[in-house]
Parts: structure tokens; C-alpha cells; sequence
């Protein structure tokens, strides 16, 4: 059974809550969400709105490489849950799926009420999250991949980025799939997005290797730009200071 992907269907909910007003144009649609550049609602505290509207569960082509489910087994939080989850049941499955996007928001609202530079998550409905949109009318910031940087900016991109990885690993969370694609460059300031895979690494045996893959991406990137540091001893230490507590 195929399902129609229908965002205006999936908005709906938001525009008559007063967070949308009208769809401006499509910016990406990517593997498991299209975004969209809107004008905001009455409620929005942002005249552009980004909104991530996510596929139907059976179209999407998730990421859903074993690697990221163990972390994400926290978000279950009752018995029954749980259990399904572990013993991957097809209710267990549907759990899983159906809280990706719930997680992504959870996620979203940890990182930005500690001061992660991440947009800050504005409205939740049942296939879409909303957050204020970077960019303007005519296009999106860019993704960091997509822009050239002298060394200096760069140096200071990465150690902002740095810091970041840091903060949020403070919070018990690793990205998991940070690259150049899922970092827009806003003015100067790198904002992280695309959040479902989000792990908590004291719960996913992966975490450490998910983490490391992170601060090496960032690195890489920086790297192409003039900028030379070694990721393997930054993760390492900040590893170590993770596992003693000492982060923070
Ligand atoms: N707040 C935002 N403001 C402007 N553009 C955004 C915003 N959030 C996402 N985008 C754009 O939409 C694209 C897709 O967003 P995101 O990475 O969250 O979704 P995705 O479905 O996981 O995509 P992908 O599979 O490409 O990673 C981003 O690369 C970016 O270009
Ligand atoms: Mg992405």
C-alpha cells in the first residue's frame, strides 16, 4: 500500500494554529523529509518559517543502518514499548518509526534551550516540525560543504562547531550524522540541523565510533580549507573527558 505524500495536508494542522501562513518555495527533499520556506503565522515569532515534512513512513529512505537504533531505545520509555523495540516486533518497528520525528523535536528542544547552536524548534504536528528558517525569501543559507572559506574563518567555523560537539556531548547526545551537509553556514555562524539519528552514547554501542566519524567530518571539512587539526587526538580527549564526567 503506497501512501500520498501531501504536505499541504501535513501543514494544515500548523496553519490553522496561526504558526504558517503560505508555502513560498521547496528548498530540499532529502531522504526522509522535503523542506519547505513559509511565510509564518500570527504565532510565528519569525516572519520565514522553515518546515520539515516528513515522508510517509513506508517511502522514506531512512537511515536506518543498525547503528543508530540502540540509542534511541531511551525514547521508549514504557515496559511494553521498550521490550517490542528490543525484540524488533512489527509494533516494536512501528514504534521506532513513528518516534523518529518525535525525536527529532525532543532532540531539537535539549540542544537549543542549552545554547547549541541549532534552530530553535517552534511547533511540532503529526509529519512536520517547524523552526525559523535561514535564509531569505529567494534561498536557504548555505550548507558549509557548498561554501569556500579562507583558513581563518574556517579555524573559527570548526572551533565553533568543536564547541558545540562538546556541549552536546555533555548532553548525552551525539549527532551521528554531522558532515558539511547537515551544517548551514547562517552569516558566520554554523547551525546544525537534521537530528533524528541523534544518539545517546552512554545507551548506543556505537556511540563512541558515531562520535568519532562526527569530529572527523568537521575536521576533514576544515581541513580542505586550510585548516590542520588532528581529529583523532580532539575526540579522543573530549571522549575522555566524557567518560570521566568531567565534560561540562
Ligand atoms: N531551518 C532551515 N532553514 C533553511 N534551510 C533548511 C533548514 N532546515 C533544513 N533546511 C534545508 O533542507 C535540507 C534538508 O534538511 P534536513 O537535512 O533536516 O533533512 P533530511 O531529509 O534529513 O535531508 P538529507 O537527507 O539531505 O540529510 C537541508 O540540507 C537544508 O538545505
Ligand atoms: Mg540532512
Amino acid at each position: 500500500m503506497s501512501v500520498e505524500f501531501d504536505p499541504c495536508a501535513a501543514l494544515a494542522p500548523l496553519v490553522d494554529d496561526g504558526w504558517l501562513d503560505t508555502i513560498l518555495y521547496e528548498v530540499k527533499s532529502g531522504k526522509e523529509a522535503t523542506v519547505f520556506c513559509c511565510r509564518g503565522g500570527s504565532r510565528s515569532p519569525v516572519p520565514l518559517v522553515a518546515a520539515k515534512v516528513y515522508r510517509p513512513l513506508e517511502s522514506r529512505r531512512f537511515k536506518n543502518d543498525a547503528m543508530y537504533i540502540g540509542g534511541r531505545v531511551h525514547m521508549a520509555r514504557a515496559g511494553r514499548v521498550k521490550r517490542a523495540v528490543e525484540a524488533k516486533s512489527s509494533f516494536g518497528r512501528s514504534v521506532q518509526y513513528g518516534t523518529w520525528i518525535a525525536h527529532e523535536w525532543e532532540v531539537m528542544n535539549v540542544l537549543h534551550d542549552a545554547g547549541a547552536s541549532v534552530p530553535q524548534p517552534l511547533a511540532l504536528a503529526e509529519q512536520a516540525i517547524l523552526m525559523p528558517f535561514l535564509g531569505d525569501e529567494s534561498a536557504a543559507a548555505p550548507p558549509l560543504h557548498a561554501v569556500q572559506l579562507d583558513p581563518e574563518a574556517a579555524g573559527a567555523v570548526l572551533d565553533e562547531l568543536l564547541w558545540n560537539i562538546e556541549l552536546m556531548l555533555d548532553l548525552d547526545c551525539v549527532h551521528g550524522d554531522l558532515s558539511p551537509y547537515n551544517i548551514l553556514l547562517d552569516g558566520d555562524r554554523p547551525v546544525v540541523i537534521d537530528f533524528p539519528q541523534a544518539i545517546d552514547p552512554r545507551l548506543n554501542r556505537n556511540g563512541h565510533a558515531l562520535f568519532c566519524r562526527d569530529v572527523e567530518n568537521v575536521c576533514r571539512w576544515a581541513e580542505k580549507h586550510g585548516v590542520q587539526r588532528s581529529a583523532g587526538r580532539i575526540a579522543a580527549e573530549l571522549w575522555q573527558r566524557f567518560v570521566m564526567g568531567e565534560l561540562g
